[in-house]
């Protein structure tokens, strides 16, 4: 267990002013939640890409409310002093504005969120606005968005041509004028980000593939260790491959159980001679 302070809006916007780069990572269960704080990793998100890494749905369309809560629970549970966020899954937030809140909220009471994320531009003001109203801190998520990779023709960078990457600046703009304290750029060019983070006034810019001119950076954390079995995207980086070991781990049992070698003299336990020959009586 940790022995630093909570993890605040204050620490992160102070992190930013002194030029220290905002580490974020993706988590959805308490053992990795206890590592990533064990770690110091300033944020985390409980992202819906969970109904991938962890729920093998082809995209994160079909994960619900009760998804997201009982994940972003045992996160809490594993991560008491990490900025924690909930990612605010389909179809929670689009339908009305008593729905975002209402959903917002679930994340605040049942799960001891700090705050929420939530994707979409300038149509999505009004949601980040009553929220924010509501005392819930909201993170805005732009660039490429999964909730909406049909719409944006699939994963693919967004904002390479002018108009597109305008159309990005302006919408960060609108986010952070309703109220985002903080805005993911997800695969936009560097260039636009720089542009977006320098252009920022009581905004936190986080990159996930957008380069290193952001106040902070997001990785997923399947994607770092090799984890997720279906594909690696290009701009993450895989610090160790976990997902070798464990595989490697698991053939070696299956043929150990196969050979006999497993399990040795220490797997098991023992009973005592004068108790077995009792029992041997008992049971005659
Ligand atoms: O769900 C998630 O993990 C996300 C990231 C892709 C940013 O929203």
């Amino acid at each position: 267990m940790s022995d630093r302070k909570k993890v605040t809006l204050r620490t992160l916007f102070n992190k930013a002013a002194k030029g220290e780069p905002i580490s974020w990572l993706t988590c959805y269960d308490y053992p990795t939640a206890s590592f990533q704080e064990q770690a110091g990793i300033d944020m985390i998100l409980v992202g819906d890409s969970l109904g991938m890494t962890m729920l093998g749905y082809d995209g994160t369309l079909p994960v619900t409310m009760d998804d997201m809560i009982r994940h972003t629970q045992a996160v809490r549970r594993g991560a008491p002093t990490a900025f924690l966020v909930g990612d605010m899954p389909y179809m929670s937030y689009q339908p009305s504005t008593e729905s975002a809140i209402r959903s917002a909220g679930r994340f605040m009471a049942e799960a001891s969120c700090d705050a929420i994320k939530l994707e979409g531009g300038g149509e999505m003001a009004h949601r980040i606005k009553a929220i924010k109203e509501v005392g819930i801190p909201v993170v805005g998520h732009l660039g490429l968005t999964p909730q909406s990779v049909a719409a944006l023709g699939g994963f693919r960078v967004q904002g390479r041509g002018a108009q597109q990457a305008k159309k990005i600046i302006d919408d960060a703009k609108s986010l952070e004028e309703a109220g985002a304290f903080a805005i993911l750029l997800e695969m936009v060019p560097d260039r636009v980000c720089k542009i977006i983070t320098e252009r920022a006034e009581n905004c936190l810019i986080l990159s996930l593939g957008s380069g290193p001119n952001a106040h902070g950076q997001l990785l997923i954390y399947h994607d770092m260790f090799g984890l997720y079995p279906n594909f690696t995207p290009r701009m993450a980086k895989v610090f160790g491959n976990a997902g070798e070991v464990i595989l490697k781990g698991l053939e070696d049992y299956v043929s150990e159980v196969k050979d006999k070698t497993f399990p040795q003299r220490e797997n098991w336990f023992a009973m005592k001679d004068e108790e077995y020959d009792e029992l041997m009586k008992l049971i005659d």
